[in-house]
C-alpha cells in the first residue's frame, strides 16, 4: 500500500491520498498539543499506540452496526480510512465533571452528573473550540438537523458500548470527544459516519480503584508518565505490541 500525496496535517495526524478513490491514509504522530497549540511536546510512542487503540475500538464499533471510516491497519502509524468531509462540531461527551466544564461552570472535577451530557464545540483553532448550541450549528449551516440527530444518537450508543469496555478493563470513562464526516458511497449515496480518532487523547480515562489519570491530562498537566498511561491503556484492550518500546 503506498501512500499518495499530502492532504492535510493536524496537530496529531496527517492525512494522505489512499490508493482507491474515497479512501485516505491516517497517519499517527507522537506530537501533543495542548490548549490549543499552546502547550506542544512529544509522547514516545504515541502514535503507535494510538493507532492500535483507535483501530480496535472502531472495529468494534463497525460490528456494533455503527459506521465508522475506519478500513484496516496498513502499519504500526498507519492505518486506511474512508475519505470524508469533516463536520465542523465536535461531539463532547461527559458521564464526569472534569476539565474545561469545571472551569467553564464552576463544577468540581470528579462530580458525577446526572445524565449524559452531549456538548458541541465549534471545530476552529482560529477560534479556540468554542462550545455552541445545535442551533448554532444549524443557522450557521455547520450540519442540518437531521446531521446532528444521527451524531447524537451515535455518540449516546458509543458512550454506552465504550463506557462498558472500559468498566470492564477496570477504567472509568470520564469524557470523550467525537468527529464525523460525511461519506459519499459508489451509488453517490451520502452517510453520516464516525471518523477521527477514539483514544486517550480524546478520552478521559481514570482507573477505577485508584483515580489515576491514563490519559492526554497527564501531559496537559505535568503529571508525568504520559508514555506508561497509554501503555496502560493499549495493555488492557489487549492490543500492547510484545516487547513494546517507545
Ligand atoms: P475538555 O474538558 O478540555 O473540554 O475536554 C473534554 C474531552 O474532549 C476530553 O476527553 C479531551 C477531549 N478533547 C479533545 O479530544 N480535543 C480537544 O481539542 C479538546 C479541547 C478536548
Amino acid at each position: 500500500m503506498s501512500r499518495g500525496k499530502q492532504l492535510y496535517e493536524g496537530k496529531a495526524k496527517v492525512i494522505f491520498e489512499g490508493e482507491e478513490p474515497q479512501t485516505v491514509i491516517q497517519y499517527f504522530k507522537d506530537d501533543a498539543t495542548a490548549f490549543n497549540a499552546q502547550k506542544k511536546g512529544t509522547i514516545n510512542g504515541k502514535g503507535i499506540l494510538n493507532n492500535l487503540i483507535t483501530g480496535h475500538i472502531f472495529t468494534h464499533l463497525e460490528n456494533l452496526g455503527i459506521p465508522t471510516h475506519f478500513i484496516e491497519h496498513i502499519n504500526d502509524r498507519e492505518q486506511l480510512v474512508r475519505h470524508v468531509d469533516i463536520i465542523p462540531v465536535e461531539v463532547i461527551v461527559r458521564n464526569i465533571a472534569a476539565g474545561s466544564i469545571c472551569k467553564r461552570l464552576g463544577l468540581e472535577e470528579g462530580q458525577p452528573l446526572d445524565d449524559t451530557l452531549v456538548e458541541y464545540c465549534y471545530k476552529s483553532d482560529e477560534h479556540g473550540d468554542p462550545v455552541i448550541s445545535g442551533e448554532h450549528a444549524v443557522v450557521l449551516g455547520w450540519a442540518t438537523e437531521e446531521e446532528l440527530e444521527i451524531m447524537h444518537y451515535m455518540t449516546l450508543r458509543i458512550n454506552d458500548f465504550l463506557s462498558g469496555l472500559m468498566v470492564g478493563m477496570g477504567i472509568r470513562l470520564v469524557d470523550f470527544k467525537l468527529e464525523f464526516g460525511r461519506f459519499v458511497d459508489e451509488d453517490g449515496e451520502e452517510y453520516v459516519i464516525l471518523a477521527d480518532e477514539i483514544s486517550p487523547d480524546t478520552c478521559r480515562f481514570w482507573d477505577l480503584e485508584t483515580g489515576e489519570k491514563l490519559d492526554k491530562d497527564r501531559f496537559r498537566r505535568d503529571l508525568g508518565g504520559a508514555e506508561d498511561a497509554y501503555q496502560e491503556i493499549a495493555r488492557r484492550l489487549g492490543v500492547l505490541p510484545e516487547n513494546f518500546n517507545a
